[in-house]
């Protein structure tokens, strides 16, 4: 291993250890995972644009990102944890069959297009429309702006 590997592999450690000690329910750990399919949302955005060259398995990471990530973030929003968290509304836990069908959705939107992978960039940005549709409607709901 030269410095290189061994500092990424350092890195790559940190971000795991400190994923793994944020505690359910907290705003940290719900912002960690909305900074994840912001993330792939991103780079599926800047293959969209053209400010990075379309590349298939770039495409395939992002939109299992956003698939798995959205699968398990209802989870974080758990009876008893409205309290504490700014960014996140109320009307989560009041609304909560409404808050879990809106990220099974794009789940499943992220699915279904991965299922069909976008062979261009014209693909990426269908797709992009597609599975980002989801985000808007959501966050005027459920998320409180900072
Ligand atoms: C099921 C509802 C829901 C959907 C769908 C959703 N979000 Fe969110 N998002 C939230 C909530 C709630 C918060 C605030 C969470 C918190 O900070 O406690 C949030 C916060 C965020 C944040 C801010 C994180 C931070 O650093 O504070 C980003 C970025 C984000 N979402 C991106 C996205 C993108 C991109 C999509 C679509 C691909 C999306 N979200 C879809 C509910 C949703």
């Amino acid at each position: 291993m030269n410095w290189k590997t061994v500092a990424a592999a350092v890195a790559f450690a940190g971000i795991a250890i400190g994923s793994a000690m944020a505690a359910d329910g907290t705003h940290e750990a719900r912002e960690a995972l909305m900074k994840k399919i912001g993330g792939a949302a991103g780079s599926l955005g800047a293959i969209a644009k053209g400010t990075k060259p379309y590349d298939a398995e770039a495409v395939k990471v992002a939109l299992t990102t956003i698939a798995e990530t959205a699968k398990v973030f209802p989870d974080q929003f758990k009876p008893g944890t409205e309290t504490g968290d700014k960014a996140a509304s109320p009307k989560i836990w009041e609304n909560m069959d409404d808050f879990k069908a809106r990220a099974a959705k794009l789940s499943a939107d992220a699915e279904t297009v991965l299922a069909q992978l976008p062979a261009d960039a014209a693909g990426v940005g269908a797709a992009l429309n597609t599975v980002g549709g989801n985000c808007g409607g959501c966050h005027q709901l459920y998320r409180v702006k900072e």
